[in-house]
């Protein structure tokens, strides 16, 4: 008999995690205004909401929280960090920063002014967030394949670079300051963006005077797809191929929450020490000093050796591998979900799913209601919600579209949670014709309102 893939880890240490009935589902859906957000930890059996900051720490980690060093400035962890940075992504300066959305803050205050277009490959919505924050906007290039869900491209996270050279024809130079790539490109279903388009595009940037950053989070496993699909990286490691990455990018903001597999951090990684400088001044202040920002000395401990272990093939492997084995279940089902597999999710498209309830009734959600309802499972829109409205306008903005996202924790379930996860999505999908109507809003804030918005069933 072949011998089948398994977890190449053992686990130490567990957490209890306690199941319960669709009546008291019901009813803690209904506290919470049918707003995921809003539920308390306990009544969820299996969390996909995200996979920021809920990865398990290995042992190694632990063991390097216990030598931080905690001064004020100039800590060892500090310098590590320094190091550790230095040789993954080349870059000989970086400020630490508490996570990925306050990195982005620092860096933005720097580089975006009013007026200002930031093209990218769909930008994720904190980094919007703080374009559109500052009054500029954020210009989605992401090549026309990456909205079409079933089509199976190696890239689709890629750039177009006729929709990126149109934009830095359109507009003068001075209102373009850098190009934002991420990598996994989260928004549009965690999809890797080729080491060519990387290449690319930081020509093309270049050429036209901007800076290119790479916002992060997910880098390691854009580097390991890079070795899975892309002629000519099969052979080279992981760390080879992250350090050709960012070879071409001049800055990066990072949430260190994902590919360093900590709970809470973020830094800043700069190839220009006059950029450096600037951000320093708010990395002070809205931060901490620039040998912490943010951070306590035995997390960055943490974040360093995460950055070691994510970035091993093993690892890689084993995580990417679980999320498939969780797509090929729904997909052999007939569930209508995102192709190719992105790295950290399942992305399942709300639309072919409930193809009769109409796009004013927040489809995704409703989805996202219905499978906290069947088996107690958290998963999060990226659909009407999260696109929020147009901040001249006012009107929903409705993408092409309309995701649920089962975002898979790294190092925390096991395969039978993976079975359970598609049991329960396979239940919603059989009685699907019954569900007819979807949510509407009672309450919304003016930015980012998926997270604190209440909603009622139609
Ligand atoms: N960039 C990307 C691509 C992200 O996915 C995130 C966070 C951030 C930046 C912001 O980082 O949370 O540390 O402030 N994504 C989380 C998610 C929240 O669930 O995908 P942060």
């Amino acid at each position: 008999m072949e011998l089948p893939f398994a977890e190449l880890y053992k686990i130490k240490m567990v957490e209890t995690i306690k199941q319960s009935n669709c009546e008291q589902r019901k009813k803690w859906l209904r506290e919470a205004h049918y707003n995921v957000f809003n539920l308390r930890s306990e009544y969820v059996f299996i969390d996909l909401l995200t996979d920021s900051g809920t990865g398990a720490m290995s042992d190694k980690q632990w063991s390097q929280m216990m030598v931080g060093d905690e001064s004020y400035a100039g800590a060892t962890s500090y310098i590590k960090m320094k190091e550790t940075i230095k040789e993954l992504f080349g870059f000989n300066d970086f400020l630490p920063t508490h996570q990925g959305r306050a990195a982005e803050n620092v860096l933005f205050s720097v580089l975006v002014k009013e007026g200002d277009i930031i093209p990218g490959n769909s930008h994720f919505d904190t980094t919007k967030g703080h374009i559109e924050f500052r009054k500029a906007s954020a210009v989605d290039c992401t090549i026309n394949q990456a909205f079409d869900s079933t089509l199976i491209h190696p890239f689709k996270g890629n750039v177009d670079l006729s929709k990126l050279k149109k934009v830095f024809d359109e507009n003068s130079p001075e209102k373009i300051p850098m190009v934002i790539i991420t990598v996994t490109n989260n928004t549009s279903g965690g999809q890797p963006v080729s080491m060519q388009n990387l290449r690319e595009v930081s020509a093309l940037t270049h050429q036209y005077g901007a800076k290119l950053l790479l916002d992060s989070a997910r880098f390691a496993e854009n580097a390991y797809f890079i070795k899975k699909r892309e002629e000519g990286y099969a052979e080279k490691s992981i760390k080879e191929i992250v350090k050709e990455m960012y070879s071409y990018a001049d800055v990066m903001t990072m949430s260190s929450k994902k590919d360093a597999i900590v709970n809470m951090g973020g830094f800043i990684g700069f190839k220009e020490r006059e950029l450096y400088e600037k951000a320093s001044v708010y990395n002070i202040m809205f931060e901490g000093f620039v040998t912490y920002g943010g951070m306590s000395g035995r997390d960055m401990n943490a974040l360093c050796q995460g950055l070691y272990e994510a970035t091993e093939f093993d690892y890689l492997d084993t995580r990417i591998r679980q999320v498939e084995y969780l797509a090929d279940k729904l997909l052999a089902y007939g569930v209508p979900i995102l192709q190719p597999t992105g790295g950290h999710a399942i992305f399942i498209d709300a639309k072919k799913f409930f193809p009769k309830i109409p796009k004013e009734e927040y489809i995704a959600q409703t989805l996202v209601v219905e499978l906290y309802l069947e088996g107690g499972i958290r998963a999060v829109e990226v659909g009407t919600l999260l696109a929020d409205r147009d901040p001249e306008t006012r009107e929903n903005r409705y993408p092409t579209l309309e995701l649920v996202r089962l975002a898979i924790p790294r190092r925390v379930y096991t395969n039978s949670h993976m079975d359970y996860i598609a049991a329960a999505v396979c239940n919603v999908f059989d009685r699907r014709k019954k569900i007819k109507r979807g949510l509407m809003i009672l309450k919304e804030a003016p930015i980012m309102r998926h997270f604190t918005v209440e909603l009622e069933r139609m």
